[in-house]
């Protein structure tokens, strides 16, 4: 079985998951409505809209459990009902506008994984303008995190692998958001909440968020926890927040802090907080006080400063670069070309091993690198 059909497996068996959604479909769905189900997996949110009466589903999805949702559809008996469009979101037109839009494309921690941007697009193309979208809001949380075992995904940098010394990874380490499943006890400081993010607005360029945490309890602070909370439909939330008692099968992130630091209670941690929600990028900057107002420590992090880049990439980003196409590039011109709405498959991989010998040995080593871009692009 195909590792992507597990991952779906697990979205199915997280019950939390699936009430909270069934609850908020049947009360956002009207019987008759228009639906768009974006990035429909196994298709198991139209499912729920189809239950509610939606008299027709738009189950959009890149990937190609598209096939698998289409069967999963008709053992259901709402083929009928539901119209499957494999393709991006946003590279995709639909011949009428929906009532409502139903997505679970809510990161660990709320923005990462592309809600607000798709729902953005989806509302000014193919939504009336009255239509609603479930999720309707979205929460971030923070709190402060005592968590020695994933701060020693950090610390692994300073020890000395087989006597060599890899320090200079360690600034990558310290700016990167971990998964993590945080548990309650981890927390040092009562949750803030950081940003409510309106799903009906337009997705901004960049969010600002602070907040305060007062320490409650004596212990070694190691970084941030974030995670969301999503209200679904009025009044019908999800997360996957430690301790919450309808918690969802979804880790939440873990930002370090540069260094271990012993903590007090009544200690203050102001936190403050830039999200580049389109670029997945994000900076947390921390300033730790003792209840008296003495200065202990100052962090400043940023996913940017933990990005790979190697130097042969960034020379690429100069606005003066000249580029020229590389033998695997000349071969992509040349299949794109090729796919010129009259010529088969099999003359595609028989032309396009002729032109490019040194590549590709017969048109079956040409099958896979034709089939990649064909999916794709024809
Ligand atoms: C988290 S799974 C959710 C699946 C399903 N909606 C559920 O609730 O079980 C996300 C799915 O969305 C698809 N996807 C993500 N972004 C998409 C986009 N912009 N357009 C189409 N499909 C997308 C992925 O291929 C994946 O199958």
């Amino acid at each position: 079985m195909s590792l992507i059909v597990d991952e779906h497996r697990q979205y199915l068996a997280d019950p939390h998951r699936l009430a909270a959604f069934e609850r908020a479909i049947t009360a956002t769905v009207k019987p008759g409505d228009v639906v768009i189900d974006l990035g429909a997996g196994t298709g198991i949110l139209g499912l729920f809209a189809c239950r509610a009466g939606a008299a027709r589903v738009y189950a959009i999805d890149d990937g190609s459990i598209i096939g698998l949702a289409r069967e999963l559809c008709r053992a259901n008996g709402y083929s009928d009902r539901v119209v499957f469009v494999k393709g991006l979101s946003s590279r995709i037109a639909l011949p009428e506008k929906a009532d409502v839009a139903v997505s679970d494309q809510i990161g660990r921690f709320g923005f990462e994984a592309g809600v607000w941007e798709y729902f953005t697009d989806v509302r000014a193309r193919l939504l009336t303008p009255q239509a609603s979208t479930v999720p309707r809001r979205v929460e971030l949380w923070m709190s402060a995190v005592e968590a020695p075992a994933l701060f020693e995904q950090v610390e692994f940098w300073s020890t000395r692998p087989a006597g060599f010394d890899v320090s200079p990874a360690r600034v990558l380490a310290v700016n990167t958001g971990y998964p993590a499943r945080l548990d309650e006890e981890q927390l040092l400081a009562e949750p803030a909440l950081l940003a409510s993010l309106d799903l009906a607005e337009p997705e901004p360029p960049s969010i600002g968020a602070a907040a305060e945490l007062t320490v409650e309890r004596a212990g070694t602070l190691h970084g941030l926890g974030g995670w969301f909370r999503a209200e679904l439909a009025p009044g019908i939330y999800m997360s996957n927040a430690p301790g919450d008692a309808s918690r969802i099968d979804r880790r939440n992130v873990f930002l370090p802090l540069d260094r271990a630091t012993p903590v007090a209670p009544g200690d203050r941690i102001r936190v403050r907080l830039r999200i580049l929600p389109s670029e997945v990028m994000l900076r947390w900057h921390v300033t730790i006080e003792t209840a008296a107002g003495d200065g202990k420590a100052v962090f400043s992090h940023s996913t940017a400063a933990g990005m790979l880049l190697a130097l042969e990439d960034l020379a690429r980003t100069r606005p003066d670069y000249v580029p020229r196409l590389s033998p695997w590039g000349l071969a992509r011109r040349t299949l794109l070309t090729l796919c010129d709405g009259r010529r088969p498959l099999a003359e595609i991989e028989s032309e396009l091993c002729r032109r490019h010998p040194e590549l590709f040995a017969s048109p079956a080593a040409a099958a896979g690198f034709v089939a990649e871009v064909v999916t794709r692009y024809a």
